[in-house]
């Protein structure tokens, strides 16, 4: 078992991961129940697979699990949802003191820890993610949300949950488009500011995806490092380190609004193309040499992930409209729209003062 800490003053917490921990869930978490029993949070499809060892491995440790189980998909971080959610928490009489369980992907996570946010002014809650994603990604660091009419979680708070279990053997139900999906956030870390974890990707991304074992457990567990670190230094996004895992977002952003943020583009195959593009940008512009540009697109292409317009499923919008789709991004600031760019692989950094006609330009001369 790897056991990675994230440092939050009296907000701190661990992240346990260990292949087979689902069904150890009571020896983790046991101390978060001492009323001897829990609501468990999940959607139909994670419920199938994994809800049943989860109850009991409760069961075990004496106490009794309240599955609540909610419609998969991205539609559930909702209203509708939540009040389902939180009226159905009240009505269990889960109080203050309480810690509710998430297991599923992002969108569970996000949803309960939102709705553990408001709960009687804020409960407690622990993350079991279940995807690539959220197990290197979303279920760390306390970002919590629901979708508005007018956008992606433009309506959350920061909420940081009590523990997070990771058990990287719940991949094994995951569809693969999923699992490959979820490793573009994996590939992000090395791009961010780690090359030598990027150059293992290129190496190991395809045995990962495949689902070799160790190479899955040490992409975790890096990944979470690298999360914690970030996070620790700068929990709500206000000093500049914590945009940088926003990297590829803003592209991917303009794509998943263009494709109608659906089944037809996954969130990690967004950001797959959009990475790439932040880095063929980075290169036009003359800030990135070409040939780590040309490095990136060939491993995402190589594990499968979109990175130009067409295989994302692009076909009709010129570049102005996707630009237009970006200005609708929450990351937008004093009329201004941060891009994360890149010097190289490994120095990713934020540029205010991008001009947005250059971006136009660039996605015209991609289509
Ligand atoms: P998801 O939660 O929709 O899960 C993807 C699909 O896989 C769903 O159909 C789900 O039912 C299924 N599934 C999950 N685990 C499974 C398993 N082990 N076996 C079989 N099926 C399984 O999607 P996601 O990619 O995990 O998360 C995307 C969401 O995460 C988006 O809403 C995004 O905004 C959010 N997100 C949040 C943060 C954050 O910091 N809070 C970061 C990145 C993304
Ligand atoms: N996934 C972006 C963040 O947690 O900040």
């Amino acid at each position: 078992m790897t056991v990675i800490p994230v440092s939050l003053a009296d907000r701190s917490y661990d992240v346990a991961i260990e292949a087979g921990g689902l069904a150890r869930a009571g020896a983790h978490l046991a101390r978060f129940m001492p009323r001897g029993r829990v609501a468990i949070v999940t959607d139909s499809h994670v419920a199938d697979a994994h809800l049943g060892t989860l109850a009991a491995a409760f069961g075990d440790a004496g106490i009794a699990a309240e599955p609540i189980v909610l419609p998969p998909g991205e539609a559930t971080k909702s209203w509708a949802q939540l009040e389902t959610l939180t009226d159905r928490l009240i009505a269990l009489g889960v109080e203050r003191s309480d810690h509710v369980v998430a297991l599923g992907g992002g969108v569970i996570g996000d949803l309960v820890g939102f709705a553990c946010a408001v709960l009687k002014r804020g409960c407690g809650f622990v993350q079991i993610p279940t995807t690539l994603l959220a197990q290197v990604d979303s279920s760390v660091g306390g970002k919590t949300a629901i979708n508005a009419r007018a956008g992606k979680n433009l309506i959350g708070a920061f909420h940081q949950p009590s523990y997070v279990l990771i058990d990287p053997d719940t991949l094994d139900t995951l569809p693969p488009r999923q699992l490959a999906a979820g490793y573009a956030e994996v590939a992000k870390y090395g791009l961010i500011d780690d090359p030598a974890f990027f150059a293992w990707c290129e190496a190991n991304g395809a045995r990962l995806i495949a689902g070799d074992p160790e190479a899955r457990a040490h992409a975790i567990a890096i990944s979470v490092a690298s999360k914690a670190r970030i996070v620790a230094e700068d929990e709500r996004e206000t000093r500049g380190r914590r945009a940088l895992l926003n990297l590829g977002h803003t592209f991917g952003h303009a794509l998943e609004a263009e494709t109608g943020f659906s089944d037809r583009l996954f969130h990690g195959e967004g950001v797959a193309c959009g990475m790439a593009l932040a880095f063929r940008f980075s290169a036009a512009q003359g800030l990135c040499p070409i040939a780590d540009a040309e490095r990136v697109t060939r491993h995402l292409a190589a594990v499968g992930l979109p990175t130009t317009l067409a295989a994302a499923g692009i076909a009709g919008a010129d570049g102005a409209t996707l630009v237009a789709h970006m200005l609708h991004d929450k990351k937008m600031a004093g009329g201004r729209l941060p891009f994360l760019l890149a010097r190289g692989i490994g120095e990713t950094f934020v540029a205010t003062d991008v001009d947005l006609g250059a971006v136009a330009a660039f996605l015209d001369a991609e289509r």
